[in-house]
Formats: C-alpha cells, structure tokens, sequence
C-alpha cells in the first residue's frame, strides 16, 4: 500500500505520542503514513524523537533542527505540526506554501487570523490541512453521535458540558498559563468546543467569559518519582508563575439548530470536581462518560435506563470505520484498556483520516475550518466579556469582533 512520507515537527511531550500513534497506525494493517523525518528546533528533543522512531520502526528517520531545510526535503509529503500551539501557523503556513499536507494539532490556532492563515495556504497551494482532534474518536463519543443521529432524543434542545476541578499546579507546561503562548483555558477546552460541534452541529451566538482562577501557579509537587528524576523532569520549571492567560472557561451558545449550550471548563477551584456530558431531548436524555476511559454511555428512554452495548440494537445504522474497528473491535462501544493504547489508537484513526484524505482526494474529517470554529467558540467568550454582550461565530470569523485576539495577533505578527 502507498505510504505518505512524513516528518513530525515538534517533538516534544505529545510529539513523542503522535509517534507511539503512528506505530498503532501500522499495528492496524493499513497504515498509510510513515514517518521519514523529525523536527525540532531544540536539538535534543529532535534526537530522542528520532531514536524513539528507530526504536518502533527499526529505521533511523532524516533529523532536522532547521524548519526551512525540513520544508526544502523532497523526500517529505506531509507534516504533523506538534509545536506548542504558538508556533502552529508559522510552521504550518511555510509548510502548505512549500506543497506538504499538514496535520496540525488542536487549538488550530491561538486566534482566528492564525487560522484562517493555515486554511488560505492549504487552499491556494491544494494541499490537504487537518486538524489533530481526537477525542470525537472515542467509540463511546461514536456511539453517543450515532443515537442524535438516529433520532432517538427527537431534537435535542440542551447539551451541558461541565468539566471542573483542579489546584494551582503547572498544567504540564509553563506555556499552558501564558495568554500569548496558549493557555489551559483554549488548549484543553477546545477539544470540549469540539466535542460540543461533533454532537450538535454549528454555533451560532456565544455568551460567557473566560477565568483566571488560579493567579499563580506552583511547580508540581513530587508524586513518586526519584529525586533526580524529578529534578530532571521539571529542571526548566520556575518555582511560581503568574498566569497571563485562562485557564476557565464559562459559555453559553446557541447552536444554528437552536439547541442551547452549557460549557464550563475550571482548571482549579479546590474542592470542585465534575464532569458531566449529557444531551437532553423531549423523548429521551443520555449522558457520555468522558473521553479515553471507555465506560458506557446511558441512554435514558421510555422509562428504561440503557448502558453502552444495550443501546446497539436501538441504531441499526450505527457503524465504526474500518480503522476503529480494526484497533477497537467492531461495534466495541466499552472497553477497558489503560491509557497509553487507547490514546495511541485515537490519533491513529486520526493520521489514518489525514492519510486517506491526501491519497484519496477527500476531506479530512475534522478540516481546518472546524478547527477554526472550536478554537472561535472559546474565544467568542472571552470576546463577549469585553464586548459586554453576546457575539456571532460569523463576527468572529469575519474579524469584527477581535479586542481579546488582538494583543496575541499583534505579537505573533498577524
Ligand atoms: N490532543 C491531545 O490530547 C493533546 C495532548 C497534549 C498536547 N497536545 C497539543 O500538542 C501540541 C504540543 O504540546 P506539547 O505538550 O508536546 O508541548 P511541548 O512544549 O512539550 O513540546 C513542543 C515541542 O515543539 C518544539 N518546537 C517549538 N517550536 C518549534 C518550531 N518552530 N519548529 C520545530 N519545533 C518547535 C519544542 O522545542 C518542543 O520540543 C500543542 O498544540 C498541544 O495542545 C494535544
């Protein structure tokens, strides 16, 4: 089978899991990417990403510490962009332009503008863009699309969306605080935005704010490693950092079918611990579990409480693609694995999409635009804050509304 050649840009934490996802790609027997090249501008990250290809694949891959030789490489179709997500556009926007597909991972951009660069250079160059989301991926998230699809709420009027709870750590990075680099409040939330379009379809108006609600983070405490080890693992850590960017998040959207939104996204508030995903219909009401831990979803229905596999023979047209059921099972809606597989096989249903859309001429199924519209739906709230009332996806597309984004754009040049 024909394989895309590849180079992963960015291999840093989640570089080096997009890598162990490209090993699950190929476990699957139709893997259509391989990874011939790395990148990053850090010397030492683009080595250990390279010996973790050969580890897996048994063959070294080209290094590159330079984006413009990378780009200059006739031996690499594509890209996978896995920079923090600051740098996305300026690596992706070179890249379409130089005639390479780019998966890019979520949030697409950090403002409206740094997407709709990516989307101008992938159209005017026909080249492919992709937007690494993999939560929608989930059987279970599969399963809860295809009882809406089926009518089985009748027309939902409500989702409500609440992941809350947390302390006053570092999120896994310094950046994850900083407004100007990507913070927690956009970079975990927008899979939520995601998850939100994935169920009900396109937002329309958007009310809410976004939230510091931890002002200064403090260098993770020690949970078992050695004290070297984590020596070694947060050595570039500040001890405290004040935060700049959110890391909360509290929306209200209308969607274009008219059924309302409830979004809340707290990375802090001790004590608050929640997480709900449910939609609610004048027949029936259900409730996802959540992403990447495979319990069951409940379907509420005719007085009757129903648990993942019981809901099956409800959905005669519920299908998985070819990949899912090659890395999951077919018609698996639960499973029990740990974490690292079952992440490894999301982004590979993912890069599997991304490669069958090069080499088969489609669309990937979450393009640049819907990347665009999750990142714009945390943000219109963060913009209606400002505004002081409720804002349209389309102002936030067209850039008539931009007072929050226009500090972030002026700094990255846009
Ligand atoms: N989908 C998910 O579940 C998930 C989980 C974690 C992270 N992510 C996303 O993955 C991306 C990376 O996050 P991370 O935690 O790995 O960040 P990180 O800071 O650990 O790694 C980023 C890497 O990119 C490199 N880099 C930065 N600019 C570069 C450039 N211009 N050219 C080449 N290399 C460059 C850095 O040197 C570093 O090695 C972010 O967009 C983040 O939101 C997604």
């Amino acid at each position: 089978m024909e394989k895309i050649p590849l180079c992963v840009i960015g291999c840093g934490g989640m570089g080096h899991r997009h890598i162990l996802a490209y090993r699950e790609l190929e476990n699957s027997g139709i893997g259509n990417i391989e990874i011939v090249a790395v990148c990053d501008l850090n010397p030492k990250n683009a080595d250990l990403g390279a010996r973790e290809v050969e580890r897996l694949f048994g063959k070294k891959p080209l290094i590159f510490t330079d984006l413009d030789k990378a780009l200059a490489c006739a031996d690499i179709a594509a890209v996978d962009v896995v920079t923090d997500p600051s740098f996305h556009h300026s690596v992706a926007v070179p890249a379409l332009q130089a005639g390479k597909h780019a998966i890019v991972e979520k949030p697409l951009g950090l403002t409206v503008r740094a997407c709709q660069a990516m989307i101008e250079a992938a159209r005017k160059n026909n080249v492919v863009l992709a937007t690494a989301e993999n939560l929608r991926r989930d059987p279970p998230n599969r399963l809860a699309r295809s009882i809406l699809d089926h009518g089985l709420l009748d027309t939902p009027y409500l989702m409500i969306h609440n992941a809350l709870g947390g302390d006053d750590q570092i999120i896994i990075t310094p950046w994850r605080h900083l407004k100007l680099k990507g913070a927690i409040g956009l970079d975990m939330a927008v899979h939520y935005t995601d998850i939100i379009q994935y169920y009900m379809g396109e937002f329309d108006q958007i009310y809410g704010r976004g939230l510091i609600v931890e002002p200064v983070r403090r260098k993770p405490v020690n949970h078992g490693l050695d004290l070297e080890s984590y020596r070694e693992r947060y050595k570039t850590f500040p001890e405290t950092l004040e935060a700049t960017g959110e890391d909360s998040v509290i929306a209200l959207y209308k969607m274009k079918s008219g059924a309302m939104v409830q979004m809340s996204y707290v990375a802090g508030g001790r004590g608050s611990s929640t997480f709900e995903r449910s939609v609610h219909g004048r027949k029936a009401a259900m409730w996802a579990p959540g992403d990447r831990n495979g319990r069951p979803v409940i379907l509420k229905i005719d007085g009757k409480e129903l648990k993942g596999a019981e809901i099956l023979p409800l959905l005669p047209n519920f299908q998985m693609s070819e990949i899912t059921q090659r890395l999951f099972a077919e018609r698996q809606v639960e499973y029990q694995l740990p974490f690292p597989p079952v992440d490894a096989k999301h982004m590979a249903i993912e890069f599997h999409d991304f490669g069958e859309a090069i080499l088969k001429g489609g669309k990937p199924e979450v393009d640049g635009y819907l990347g665009m519209t999750a990142v714009a739906a945390i943000l219109g709230a963060y913009e209606s804050i400002i505004a002081g009332r409720e804002v349209g996806m389309d102002e936030l597309l067209s850039g008539k509304v931009r007072a929050y984004q226009e500090e972030i754009d002026d700094a990255l040049g846009l």
